[in-house]
């Protein structure tokens, strides 16, 4: 995992946000190749959500809500942890990590006191309590206060999904392992509209589909892959029925949310009826029941929710990817991600760099490519060091530029995994590349 963190840091994918004061602690920053990857992450999850063969809207609801909608959603009840506090050192732990002494310095620890989970800060100029408001906890409650605009606006028959992608916020007693467990992350999340008496169906169709979506589309391994089934004693308080898309990670998260071993849970599926829609009717007054006219009648939707977390499924991906072998008694590190998520999808060098023909040849492709993928230019050091810098970040193919070029137009092109070297007809690079990437199509 060190190894990965450092590659991770060096190579401008994540490292900790505020660096320069010494770190924010459980905040992370994504840098370029971070940035480029998570984007791709988080287009390629709305995508595939829109066009599955069940309808599914996109949404992109506000960061503060009105203060009622956490009252309807049994946050302000809910959402908190039994924490105690050594009554030396200070430290706070979950109640359920830590026994009679301080893990930290053996002192005796307070007795529990309940602390929630949620940000609370004050909207306007006035600090007072009729003005707290909260950093939303999870992006579904935006989706459930605006399922009926949403349904009437672009004519939704149920069963039906909204999805949207989004930061939500958590002060977490113990945040941990790098990006699985922060204060600040963001969720990718679908909530579908079923009739109830079809939701117990279509929660079974949802967490199989979720799985194969992350074998078959993601394509992590499979044997890194399992289904864990909530027990009824640890249900969150909407759920009906729930069960986690679990990853085996190099490390234990802890926590409610991990069941040891490495297994702990990159995305959430749960049954959730109608606690939602009929909280929020009750707090707000006002009807949120569907109406089917086929049926001339009324009802309040149930809800099966897929709740991902972007930066634990990315966190997942590139350790899933990072894959070290020996060449010639040198170690060759490679990210090997999925030519759809790669930060890179090409590269493009001159052979020499001194070669002002070559170098000129070779910003020609790479401007000739830039509108069409991400490229990146590079020319420092041997062709064989420029390899391996691209191999770490996962570019699947690198063009190179050399004499022959000069003479007949071709260039090769480099495989990552398999290391053989094509030549093509600089013309025909995008066609090969594209050839390739919707051989690989999800
Ligand atoms: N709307 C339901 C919900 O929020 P959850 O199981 O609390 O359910 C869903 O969270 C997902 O959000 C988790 O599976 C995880 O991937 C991500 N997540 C939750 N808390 C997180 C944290 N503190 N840091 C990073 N990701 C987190």
């Amino acid at each position: 995992m060190q190894k990965i963190i450092s590659l991770l840091k060096r190579r401008g994918f994540i490292w900790q946000s505020s660096e320069i004061y010494g770190g924010a602690a459980a905040s992370y920053d994504y840098g370029p190749l971070g940035a480029l990857v998570k984007n791709n992450l988080k287009n390629f999850w709305l995508k595939s959500m829109i066009k599955s063969e069940e309808s599914v809207v996109p949404l992109d609801s506000a960061i503060f809500m009105h203060p009622k909608v956490w009252e309807a959603s049994g946050h302000t009840e809910n959402f908190i942890d039994p924490m105690v506090e050594c009554k030396k050192c200070h430290r706070r732990y979950k109640q359920s990590e830590a026994e009679e002494k301080c893990p930290e310095c053996g002192s005796e620890l307070s007795s529990p006191r309940q602390f929630n989970l949620m940000f609370e800060t004050h909207l306007g100029p006035v600090k007072e309590s009729a003005n707290i408001v909260y950093l939303r906890p999870e992006t579904a409650q935006g989706i459930y206060v605006d399922y009926q605009l949403v349904q009437q606006a672009m004519r939704l028959k149920i069963p039906f999904g909204i999805a949207q992608v989004g930061k939500a916020f958590r002060n977490e007693i113990t945040p941990s392992n790098f990006t699985y467990r922060t204060v600040e992350f963001e969720q990718m999340e679908m909530q579908f509209f079923v009739k109830p008496d079809e939701a117990a169906k279509w929660f079974k169709t949802w967490r199989d589909k979720r799985l194969k979506w992350y074998t078959e589309k993601l394509g992590l391994k499979k044997e890194n892959l399992r289904l864990r089934p909530h027990k009824k004693e640890e249900l969150a308080h909407y759920a009906k029925e729930a069960v986690d898309v679990e990853y085996k990670f190099p490390f234990s998260a802890g926590g409610g949310s991990a069941s040891g071993g490495g297994w702990n849970e990159i995305e959430g599926v749960h049954n959730r009826g109608d606690w939602d829609l009929s909280r929020h009717q009750e707090f707000s007054g006002k009807d949120l029941t569907y109406f089917d006219e086929e049926k001339d009648e009324k009802f309040l939707p149930h809800i099966i929710e897929t709740s991902g977390g972007v930066d634990r499924v990315l966190l997942a991906m590139l350790i899933d990817a990072y894959y070290t072998e020996e060449i010639k008694g040198e170690e060759r590190v490679v990210l090997k991600l999925h030519p759809w998520f790669s930060p890179y999808r090409v590269a493009v060098f001159p052979l020499v760099r001194t070669d002002e023909n070559l170098v000129e040849a070779a910003k020609k492709i790479y401007s000739a490519l830039k509108p069409h993928f991400s490229v990146d230019y590079d020319e420092t050091g041997t062709i064989g060091k420029r390899y391996r810098r691209h191999d770490e970040v996962g570019t699947p193919w690198c063009v190179t530029i050399d004499g022959q070029t000069l003479e007949d137009g071709t260039v090769t092109i480099r495989d990552r995994d398999t290391l053989e070297q094509e030549r093509v007809h600089k013309n025909e690079i995008k066609e090969w590349i594209d050839e390739r990437l919707n051989a690989l199509s999800r």
